[in-house]
């Protein structure tokens, strides 16, 4: 019988009722196979992925929500410890597999996974989220591919910016920087008895960074440019923490339901002219003949970047680029880790005259603290180890990696495009690696000293391998002078007497105190 015949045969009824039976099979097997997908270890997009074929065993790892993944892990500013959670449910710590919508992740919460992630250079890319892109971020250093543009960017920083010579060239600055945030400190104490520690120290650091960087300083708080810039600032901090949907489901990219692309649309306006004309007016000078000898140590990173545009292809978006990025992944970072460390003082006042009574057996209370003191400071330098510990900026590394090609970390087999992480937050929790791990104790790293630079994966809060964060030394030289400077300059209680420090995390761009902190800083001299 032809198929013509069968539809003659079917009454107007029994063909609507075929029609919906047909609706039924075919939304019965969209769901099996969804539920399907969804129940294999690590969720949908690994269900989808080649791996499946190619792997001798499955990662283990939580599948989440249909469809949706583990989305929600990253919309509760505590991702680090959830994912750290599920890998000990899992039995994962070494790997774990899951998925955010169409994104395909392996975590390792282990120092043996880690160093194979970190220094593999199948690993050398990153993802770039949407906002990164909208950010042009695609030609910064941070983002860029691993590639010849990313090698030139990072040998030319870190021979002109991130080398000892340039780092102790700026030492100074930095003692300058730190003795104004103590008269502001005391300022704000004549004025309102408590300082919100935050608003200070984020100001000395972008100014610290907008010096080295750009060799301008800036007042904020009126109006002006320090206003602008500020604005700038926390308008890009805001979109680069945010989760995008977009990131992970494709299909909602043209919607742009966030208004995250038209946000950074607008920033990137702005910014171009606020970075252009820094630039222009380095260019203005330098054609007056003012000379700028970036290699006596005088320049700024800008003249670092015009001395060397031509022979490295550098277009002025592509500086706008390196320059702006330079301020997100510099200033934060350094701010947010004093308040974790000004908190613990508040916490633990035993340690913080430990750590005063050492300054004073050092230094004395006739001068004040330069960057040559710092060597001869250990239990200082330990509570800020203790601190990267306990309270790591960058509890998840802060920015990912991305496979480049198929690879393979231990056993199991990776495909390229696949977003590796690191949870060096669940490392430095471990009870397996150290003793005592939720206990705040300096004295541990007098004990045993542990590298915290991207050798001893038990401790990396700067990363490791090719993408190690270049600024990691100016970085740790930036907070050991300035907590050496506050802790020498004031003794530090709780703005309410008597009332614990909330510690509660929220994971933004960096990991932030949830409520700001609040101080009494009373003048030791
Ligand atoms: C306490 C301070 C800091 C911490 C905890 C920190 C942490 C990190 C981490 C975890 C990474 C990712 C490393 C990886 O993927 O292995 C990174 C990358 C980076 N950091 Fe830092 N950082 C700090 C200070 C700075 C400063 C002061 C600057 C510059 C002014 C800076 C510039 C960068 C850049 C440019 C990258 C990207 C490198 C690349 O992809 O090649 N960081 N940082």
């Amino acid at each position: 019988m032809s198929s013509q015949n069968v539809i003659f045969l079917i009454s107007p009824n029994g063909f609507s009722s075929l029609f919906s039976n047909l609706e039924l099979v075919i939304t019965l097997i969209t769901f099996l196979a969804v539920f399907c997908f969804w129940l294999s270890p690590g969720g949908l997009a690994w269900a989808l992925s080649k791996a499946k074929t190619r792997s001798k065993s499955a990662i283990p790892g939580p599948s989440g929500l249909p469809l949706l993944g583990l989305v929600f892990s990253f919309t509760t500013g505590l991702t680090h410890r959830v994912l750290a959670q599920f890998a000990q449910s899992f039995k994962a710590s070494s790997l774990m597999a899951f998925s955010v919508g169409l994104t395909r992740f392996v975590i390792s919460s282990q120092p043996d996974s880690a160093k194979e992630i970190l220094n593999s250079s199948a690993f050398a890319d990153r993802p770039i989220k949407e906002s990164a892109y909208g950010l042009l971020f695609d030609r910064a250093m941070g983002f860029a591919p691993y590639g010849e543009y990313w090698r030139n960017l990072r040998r030319i920083s870190v021979t002109h910016l991130f080398g000892p010579k340039r780092v102790a060239h700026f030492g100074e600055f930095r003692r300058e920087i730190g003795l104004e945030m103590v008269s502001e400190i005391k300022n704000l104490m004549f004025k309102n008895g408590a300082v919100e520690v935050r608003k200070v120290v984020h100001f000395g650091s972008l100014n610290n960074v907008m010096k080295t960087v750009f060799g301008k300083k800036y007042k904020f708080g009126e109006n002006g440019d320090g206003v602008e810039l500020e604005s700038l600032v926390s308008e890009g901090y805001e979109l680069l923490g945010v989760f995008n949907w977009s990131d992970h489901f494709p299909v909602l990219g043209w919607l742009d339901l966030q208004g995250v692309r038209k946000r950074c649309k607008d920033l990137v306006a702005k910014v171009n002219v606020f970075v252009g004309k820094i630039i222009q007016e380095h260019r203005v000078k330098r054609g007056e003949g003012i000379e700028v000898g970036v290699d006596e140590g005088c320049g700024d990173f800008v003249d670092v970047l015009l001395d060397l545009e031509k022979d490295h292809k550098l277009t002025d978006s592509d500086m706008i680029a390196v320059l702006w990025e330079m301020i997100f992944r510099g200033t934060d970072t350094v701010a947010i880790l004093l308040e974790w460390i000004l908190a613990r003082m508040v916490l633990h006042p035993e340690i913080q005259a430990k750590a005063q009574s050492e300054i004073d057996r050092v230094v004395g209370t006739n001068r004040t603290i330069s960057d040559s003191d710092l060597q001869n400071l250990p239990y200082l330098n330990a509570i800020v180890k203790e601190t990267l510990r306990v309270h790591p900026p960058g509890p998840l590394l802060s920015w990912a990696r991305l496979a480049i090609h198929d690879t393979h970390v231990g056993e199991h087999f990776i495909p390229a495009g696949t977003t590796a992480m690191v949870n060096m937050w669940a490392i430095t929790h471990s009870d397996e690696i150290w003793s005592e791990p939720e206990v705040f104790r300096p004295e541990r790293f007098l004990e045993e000293d542990v590298a915290i630079m991207g050798t001893d994966l038990r401790l990396a809060p700067f990363g490791a391998g090719r993408r190690v964060c270049p600024g990691k030394a100016m970085g740790l030289a930036t907070v050991q002078l300035w907590l050496a400077q506050l802790l020498q300059s004031f003794n530090w209680y709780n703005a309410v007497e008597g009332r614990g420090v909330d510690l509660s995390e929220c994971l933004k761009l960096s990991m932030e105190m949830e409520k700001p902190l609040v101080c009494k800083a009373v003048a030791r001299v």
